[in-house]
């Protein structure tokens, strides 16, 4: 199967990270470096680093990039131990980062990675196929009150003790393997006038299970706050959300690193001497263009916030 993914809002990207042709530029979801092709090209002695945790990301992408320059290198790597990945290349300060933060289109639609609750595979959702957690696991594993916890907060969904009631009752009897076993148990729990109204009711669901197998929100607040201490001052960071508990991070990292004095309120004098280290360039953030939405419907929840250094 051919790897497919178009880049989201790509040259609102490009205008964000400003890129200078002498940078050092850190894309942390390489994917199929669609975004990352355009950054290359912009680089004359500057250079480009991407993390993916996906292999077959990861191949794809070095062949595509190795078309256009050899002035990047590629890692396997979780973007969240950037820090090392940074280290071992001997690179102290960066000039921009971008995360197009989730799953690519290839994950999605290649049935054998079993993110899809359109087509039949086993249920795995894994980023990186070494990695032990499967959604197998977490479905037939996980406590009822786990699954109620993770439906409720990644997925936001209406009929978690619904779903959650009916996989329960299924795997007293026999595990929960395949994507269609799953659907099909949630479509059963989701009355039809529901599903005729909203669409698939399988898309929650869906989403909660693969943000747990990856641990998707797992430190990324932090992570964003070590990335904005190892951009230089005049280095920008953009980041592509896909949801509503995502952006929230994103926003409230971006915010807290955009503010001087943190103390509480009721203490007339600062004590904690927080400095604030970028502006926020996107006071509300860049959603895709009508067109882009149209064009290409994955791009209809994705929004864009960028901030920029100014000290260190
Ligand atoms: C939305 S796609 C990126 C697409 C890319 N910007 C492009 O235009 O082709 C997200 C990619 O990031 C990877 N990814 C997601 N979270 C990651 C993480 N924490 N560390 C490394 N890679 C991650 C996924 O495997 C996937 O390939």
């Amino acid at each position: 199967m051919e790897f497919k993914h178009t880049p989201i809002m790509l040259f609102e990207c490009l205008d964000g990270l400003d890129i200078k042709p002498n940078g050092i530029y850190f894309d942390g979801t390489l994917g199929g470096a669609g975004h990352s092709s355009e950054i290359l090209k912009r680089l004359e002695t500057g250079r480009l680093i991407a993390t993916d945790k996906d292999d077959e990301a990861l191949a794809v992408a070095t062949e595509r990039l190795s078309k256009i320059s050899k002035n990047f290198v590629a890692v396997k790597s979780d973007f969240k131990q950037f820090d090392k990945v940074l280290d071992d290349l001997g690179v102290e300060k960066i000039d921009g980062v971008l995360l197009d933060l989730g799953v690519s289109s290839y994950q999605l639609d290649n049935a054998q990675r079993g993110f899809s609750y359109i087509a039949d595979a086993k249920l795995d959702m894994r980023m990186d196929k070494s990695s032990a957690l499967t959604a197998e696991d977490v479905v037939n594993n996980y406590s009822a009150e786990a699954l109620t916890k993770i439906f409720y907060e990644y997925g936001e969904e209406t009929f978690t003790k619904e779903i959650v009631k009916n996989i329960v009752k299924f795997r007293e009897t026999e595990r929960i393997t395949t994507t269609k076993q799953l659907a099909d148990i949630i479509k059963m729990s989701v009355p039809k006038k529901v599903q005729i109204a909203k669409g698939n009711p399988c898309k929650k669901v869906f989403q909660a299970i693969r943000i747990e197998v990856n641990g998707e929100l797992a430190n990324l607040y932090d992570t964003i706050c070590k990335m904005i201490d190892r951009l230089k001052v005049g280095g920008r960071i953009a980041i592509i959300t896909f949801h509503s508990l995502e952006d929230r991070i994103v926003k409230d990292a971006f915010k807290f690193c955009a503010t001087d004095c943190i103390c509480p309120k009721n203490i007339p004098v600062c004590v904690c001497h927080h400095k604030a280290k970028v502006k926020i360039i996107t006071k509300k953030p860049i959603l895709p263009s009508d067109k882009e939405q149209k064009e290409n419907s994955r791009s209809t929840s994705a929004k864009l916030r960028i901030a920029e250094k100014i000290c260190e």
